[in-house]
């Protein structure tokens, strides 16, 4: 897990970093989210070899509402990845927030058959965390732009998922109503991480949502006692924390929590041969 986030850390939105060498073949994990569209390329052992991430405006509450505009990011994107890669790169999966299966399977899966990948894998997004994480017992939490997805796993399966609409713009927008800014500037202000306590402070209260967003959906799992919290909103310091108090489990990041559910989109394209990776 370690050498992985270590890998990603330096591949990611590096091209000069990307290695495709000695590998047999490519897979290519699509995540077109709120608030940012990835690009992750692992070969057939699943170690990444490339990552791109750009901000997007095309997903609202989980749903894609500009297909065209995520159609271009998407292309742009593996355009930049083949304009380096001297190998084919054919074959691909997406995902979709728990829940939403009727709203986003089909379009995501044509933006990847319109940008040349065929596509062997859809899954929900908190599973494909997983594959990188491979908690055994416990449960993850993806808190994204606009998301919340939560995923109970047991004995090493996904047993339960959903999806509900709170996110990092909720964050942002709470600071911009609060700070009388524009939403741009509360959400770098709230990514820089400068005046930490008075920033936190303005957003508890939305964490203290996502926190109960949780609560209600493992509530129902007796035993549950650990949290992994992944997605761009738990690289807020103090999130995973206040998580963790209000529900009284022990809930943890790891690193990099933004790049966990890309990468685990890339590696659900080789199957179970993906837990090798992380073991
Ligand atoms: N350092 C940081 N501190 C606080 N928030 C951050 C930080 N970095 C990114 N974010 C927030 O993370 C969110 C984006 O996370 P992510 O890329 O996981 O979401 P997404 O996949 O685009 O959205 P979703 O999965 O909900 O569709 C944004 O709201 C952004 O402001
Ligand atoms: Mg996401």
């Amino acid at each position: 897990m370690k050498e992985m986030s270590q890998t990603f850390a330096r591949i990611l939105n590096r091209p000069d970093h990307w290695d495709f060498t000695g590998a047999e073949e490519f897979f290519v994990g699509v995540d077109v989210g709120t608030c940012r569209i990835k690009v992750v390329v692992v070969d057939e052992k699943g170690l990444p070899r490339a990552a791109l991430m750009r901000s997007a405006d095309v997903v609202r509450s989980g749903l894609i509402v500009d297909y065209v505009g995520a159609l271009k990011i998407v292309r742009e994107l593996m355009e930049s990845v083949r304009g380096r890669c001297p190998y084919p790169l054919a074959k691909g999966a997406t995902s979709y927030p728990p829940e939403t299966e009727s709203g986003n399977i089909l379009t995501t899966s044509y933006i990847l058959e319109t940008v040349g990948l065929e596509v062997v894998s859809v899954i929900d997004e908190p599973s494909a965390a997983n594959l990188v994480l491979n908690l055994v017992d416990g449960a993850i939490v993806d808190v994204g732009g606009g998301t919340t997805g939560v995923a109970v796993v047991q004995g090493g399966k996904v047993v339960y998922t959903n999806d509900e609409a709170t996110g990092g713009v909720h964050l942002s927008l709470v600071l911009a109503g609060s700070l009388k800014i524009g939403y741009e500037q509360a959400d770098r202000l709230k990514i820089e991480g400068k005046d930490r306590g008075e920033i936190f402070a303005i957003v508890a209260p939305v964490i203290d949502k996502i926190s109960s967003i949780i609560s209600r959906h493992i509530g129902g799992f007796s035993g549950l006692t650990k949290v992994c919290m992944v997605g761009g909103t738990c690289e807020l310091d103090g999130l995973t924390e206040r998580v963790s108090r209000n529900l009284g489990l022990e809930a943890f990041r790891p690193k990099l929590p933004q790049v966990i559910t890309p990468l685990g989109i890339a590696l659900s394209c080789l199957g179970g041969k993906t837990r090798r990776m992380c073991a």
